[in-house]
């Protein structure tokens, strides 16, 4: 196998996003807000919209993507100096290998280019991705009870985590 390259997708490559959210809430739904319901109901031109307004990077080999990551900045005026980070998602053959991290990596160095702070939410049982945060200097700031309920009615809480960029 090559080496796994990061890259920015660029507008015209909504699709790609697409392809690799699908997959995402295919196999590990409960992990994020969105449902594969909802996830399939978007137009493709959501996908390129996040594209063209967000940074979202992707790791690839071989021409396979093997997973993502997502910041985008807030709208309010008094909020851009905050971003948000999302859609972070490794394939699970290509777990453990230190792709998350170089995903979050990649964002972080984008991020400082556009923003002060960085936020993110993650549930609070996902012991691998608060790991993969905290390891990346982010810290909880806050934790959300019931924050989700889920189709079989489970409900999960939430972590809020953040990192100061400036
Ligand atoms: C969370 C996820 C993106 C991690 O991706 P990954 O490529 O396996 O992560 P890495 O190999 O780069 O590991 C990064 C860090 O994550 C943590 N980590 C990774 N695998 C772990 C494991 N099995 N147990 C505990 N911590 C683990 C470690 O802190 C690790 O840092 P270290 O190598 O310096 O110890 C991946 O497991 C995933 O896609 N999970 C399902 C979707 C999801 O939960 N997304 C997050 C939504 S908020």
């Amino acid at each position: 196998m090559t080496a796994t390259t990061i890259r920015r997708l660029q507008p015209g490559e909504g699709p790609i996003f697409q392809a690799i959210r699908l997959t995402a809430m295919g196999l590990d739904e409960a992990t994020f807000v969105s449902t594969l319901a909802e996830e399939q109901a978007k137009p493709a031109s959501w996908f390129e919209d996040r594209v063209a307004a967000d940074g979202i990077f992707v790791a690839e080999a071989d021409g396979q993507v093997l997973g993502m990551v997502a910041i985008g900045p807030k709208a309010a005026a008094k909020e851009r100096h905050k971003g948000m980070i999302y859609s972070m998602f490794v394939l699970p053959e290509g777990r453990g290998k230190g792709i998350g991290g170089s995903l979050m990596a990649a964002c972080l160095d984008y991020a400082r280019e556009v923003v002060e702070i960085v936020q993110l939410v993650v549930v609070s049982t996902n012991t691998v991705a608060v790991s993969l945060y905290e390891s990346a200097g982010f810290e909880r700031y806050a934790f959300e009870p019931r924050a989700l309920r889920h189709a079989d009615g489970r409900y999960t809480d939430d972590l809020h985590m953040w990192k100061r960029l400036k």
